[in-house]
This record gives structure tokens, sequence and C-alpha cells, in this order.
């Protein structure tokens, strides 16, 4: 198997083996020695790398955590390190950081200038905030944030100014990157690798992103068969009427800034920003979620909620459909067989918009964490009645958990406080939450029902308030 792409300006051909990750590939293969081994498991951004897409004439850029990318999904991109931000001086984002003393013992600063190096590349560059949003995946020890976030609004005070008929060239006279980005749309163009672009393997275990394979066996991979399925997504999201299809390889990122998602659900952006961190969200798939089967998966309790439907697919082409409640058959067991795939995602939508579609979250930390406990719901109401409901609910049993009795009471029930006081009852009954990690049982159970009744006074604030449910 040889995997071609570009390495900063070099272009790279190596029948190394695509399962080792790219972060050893970039330190000890190319000699790169700028790009940090911090956790190796997607949590501190010190390994953050880019990697560019091309897409109609242009790269698109986005940040990875390059210790979970197998090397094999660096095929036909341009994966960008600290170094290839390498100017005869610092460059806009070093300057901005050292001015700002964003660097203290300088192992985290990598990370932070290649995340900051690729907002900068990015099209838009709407605001401080954004700015802040895109180094949400960096974590540093020493400094203190305040100096980074500084350094990071004067990075966009700076791109504020970046003239839009001349992008590219604004930022090479500006001092952001080398002259030879220009070139790398062509560059990447003659390489002429198919737009379906990890190698072909045959193995049978599946690697999306990574992000949970290679922080639960990173050592057992490259000994396995693998088969890589990343990036082989065109239109991530679809929508026919009142029916939408998610591709399986569609990635976090993509379902976030989906136009169709946030057209519909009013905080879906909100939502997504609580599920782990740019560099993780650009390369974890749906599918992925979905079939890692973590009790406490986000991206499945919100399709849980939405009533979703997975097509699976064998090795000859044969489908079958399935709810994705009767998916999950114990602790990370699943109705599927281990030559079948998820290739889509089927949503109903309601006839009449908008959907009523929450999602709540707890963790130890707001970002950056997994859920301690999560719950979503989608109703369809008419005349102040409940007419359909779907709820779930994360870390209370051993698999991502379907609120059947739950949803099926509140069926029929008006609004009022009253059902919800009855229904956080009958939420109790169907959850079984252990003490662990994330919290006693008690404590879960807690949680539970306060997410729940946050649904409720988030979405019919007129009718539940608090004061009624206590
Ligand atoms: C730092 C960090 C933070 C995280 N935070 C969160 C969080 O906040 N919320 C959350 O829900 N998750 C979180 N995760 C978990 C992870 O990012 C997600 O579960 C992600 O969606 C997994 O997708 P992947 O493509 O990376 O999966 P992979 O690791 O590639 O694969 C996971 C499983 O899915 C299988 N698989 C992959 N694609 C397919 C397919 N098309 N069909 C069938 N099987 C397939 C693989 O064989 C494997 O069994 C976090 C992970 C990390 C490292
Ligand atoms: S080494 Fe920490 S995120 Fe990769
Ligand atoms: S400067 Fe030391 S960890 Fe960030």
């Amino acid at each position: 198997m040889k995997i071609t792409f570009i390495l900063n300006d070099q272009v790279i051909q190596t029948e190394q083996s695509g399962a080792g990750t790219l972060l050893d590939f970039i330190r000890y293969e190319a000699n790169l020695r700028g790009t940090k081994i911090g956790c190796r498991e997607g949590d501190c951004g010190a390994c953050t790398v880019l990697s560019g897409t091309l897409q109609q004439g242009r790269i698109v850029y986005q940040s990875l955590t390059s210790c979970l990318t197998p090397l094999a999904n660096a095929q036909g991109k341009h994966i960008v390190t600290v170094e290839g931000f390498n100017l005869p001086g610092l460059n806009k984002v070093q300057e901005a950081m050292v001015e700002c003393s964003g660097t203290q013992c300088g192992f985290c600063t990598p990370g932070f200038v290649v995340s900051l190096g690729g907002y900068a590349l990015q099209e838009n560059h709407p605001s401080a905030e954004s700015a802040v949003s895109a180094i949400d995946g960096n974590i540093c020890r020493c400094t203190g944030y305040k100096s980074i976030e500084r350094a990071a609004a004067r990075v966009q005070e700076a791109l504020e100014e970046q003239d839009p008929d001349r992008p590219m060239e604004w930022l090479i006279e500006n001092h952001f990157i080398p002259a030879w980005f220009q070139q790398i749309p062509q560059r990447l163009e003659a390489l002429n690798i198919p737009k379906t672009s990890t190698p072909k393997t045959s193995g049978k275990l599946l690697v999306g992103g990574g992000t949970d394979l290679y922080v639960q066996k990173p050592d057992a991979l490259p000994e396995l068969p693998l088969q890589f399925v990343f990036g082989n997504t065109q239109v991530p999201v679809i929508r026919e009427g009142n029916s939408i299809r998610i591709q399986g390889g569609a990635t976090a990122t993509d379902l976030m800034d989906s136009p169709v998602f946030l057209e519909l659900v009013p905080r879906w952006y909100a939502y997504f920003k609580l599920v782990s961190s740019t560099p993780i969200r650009n390369i974890g798939t749906v599918a992925g979620n979905l079939v890692n089967a973590s009790p406490i998966g986000d991206i499945t309790a919100m399709l849980l909620a939405l009533n979703a439907r997975i097509l699976l697919e064998q090795e000859d082409g044969r489908q079958r459909m399935l709810p994705l409640k009767h998916f999950y058959k114990g602790y990370k067991t699943l109705d599927k067989s281990e030559a079948e795939r998820i290739v889509e995602i089927h949503l109903d939508l309601p006839e009449r918009e908008p959907v009523l579609f929450h999602f709540e979250k707890v963790c130890k930390r707001t970002y950056l964490d997994i859920a301690s406990v999560n719950t979503a719901i989608s109703l369809r109401t008419e005349g102040g009645k409940i007419v359909e409901a779907h709820a779930s609910a994360g870390g209370v049993a051993p698999v991502p958990l379907y609120l059947e009795k739950t949803s099926r009471f509140l069926e029929g029930k008006t609004i009022k406080p009253d059902s919800l006081v009855e229904a956080l009852e009958i939420l109790q009954t169907e959850i079984s939450p252990i003490s662990d990690a994330r919290g006693s049982a008690d404590y879960k159970r807690m949680l539970a029902r306060q997410l729940f009744m946050g649904h409720f006074l988030t979405l019919f604030p007129e009718t539940i308030q608090m004061e009624a449910l206590v």
C-alpha cells in the first residue's frame, strides 16, 4: 500500500503501514520534531496538525490530532505541521503568542500555533470568539489561558484587515504563511489521487477517524486487518422533502455545520460545541460514534432521540435498515455482523416544522469532556398536546438508552407540569446507573431527572416553570 500526500512543501510517497499514526510518521520518519507528544489520547492538542483537502480548486484546512490519525488518512491531503508555518522571522501567530506572553514552557505552543494558523487559513473569521474556538482542543498547563486568548484576539484583529479578494496572497504578504502555500492546490491536483482517498485495503476492522480505536488499542492496530473508510463522503447530509440522510462517514463537524440541521434545530451548533473539541470533531465520524456503542456517546443520544434508522451494508452490497434503538443489545453488543458497515443514517421529519429538539449534557468540565449523563428529546405537538415523543439518556445504563417507557407515556399528554412530574417518575424506573469515576449512581439519577426537566424548561418556557416542578 503506497500512501501519497504533501507534508508542508514536500511530496511524500511512503510504503509505511497505514495503521501507524500520522504523529509517529511526522516525528520519526520525516524527522519534524516540532509536533509534540502529550497524551496520545486526543486530549491535549500538542500533536495538532492541519489537514488540507482539495475542494473546487482551493484547499480547505482543518485541524486534527495526529496522535489518533492513521497515516492512511493522510492520503491525498496537504498535511501542515508547525514547521510548515516557518518564515525567516516569527510568523504573525508566533508573534502574537510571544507579545501576549502566551507561552512559558512551550510544550503546548506548537499545537496552539498550528490551530491558530489553521484559523487564519479559513475562509471566514467572524469574531474573537471564533478564534478562541479554534484552540478549544489545545490544553496548556502552565501559561494561563487569558494570555493565549489575548494572542488569539490579536490574530483576529489582524485578520479583520484581510483582503477578501486575495485571501492567500494577503496571508503571505502579512507573514502568516510562507509563499509556497500558493502552489499547493496545483501540486495536490497534479498528484491525481482519487477523491475517495483512503488507500484500498480489505481488512475486516473498519477505521473511520480513529478517535475511539486509537485510544482503545493503539498498539494492537498495526497487527490487525484494517480497512480505512475515512473521507469517502462527498455530501454528508442530504434532505429530500421530510427525509434526511446522513452519510455514515460524515464527521461531527459535518453535522455541526450542516445547513440542513442548523435551519431545523435552533440550538444545533451549541449542542455540538459540547461534543469533544474542534480537532476531534473534524475526524470523529457518526458511524464511529454509533458503533463504538459508548453508553455516553453524544451523537448517539441525539440520533436516538431523532428516532433514526441505520442502513447497514454487507461486503456483497446487501443492505438492511434497522431502527437505531434496536441496534444496542447489551454492553458493547450490537445487532451487526462483523462484515456489516453503517453506510447511512435516515431520519423522518414531522410534516410541520420547527423540530422540537433539545440536548443536555453534564460532564466534569464543560468542554472537551465526555458526559456523566446526557439526554436528548424530540417532540411533535398539536394544540398543546404531545403527539409523538422520542427521548434518550446516556450514562444511566450499559447501552445508549432509548427511553421507551417515558417516550410512550408522554404521547397524548398535555404539556403541563403534572405530566412532566409523572414522566420523571417513569424515567427513574427505566434507568440503572452505576457508580464510577463520572459520579455515583444517585448523582446520575439526579442528573437524569434535572436534565430531563431541562428539556421542558427550554422547549416550553411559557408552560413549564421550575417552581411548579420542585
Ligand atoms: C479527546 C476525545 C474526546 C471525545 N469526546 C467525545 C464527546 O464529547 N462525545 C462523544 O460522543 N464522543 C467523544 N469522543 C469519542 C469519539 O470521538 C467519537 O465516538 C467518534 O464519533 C468516533 O468516530 P471515529 O470515526 O473516530 O471512530 P473510529 O475510532 O474510527 O471507530 C470506532 C468504531 O466504529 C467502527 N466504525 C467506524 N466506521 C464505521 C462504519 N462506517 N460502519 C461500521 N463501523 C464503523 C470501527 O470499526 C470501531 O469499532 C471523544 C474522543 C476523544 C479522543
Ligand atoms: S498527543 Fe495529546 S492530543 Fe495528541
Ligand atoms: S506553555 Fe507550558 S504547557 Fe503551555
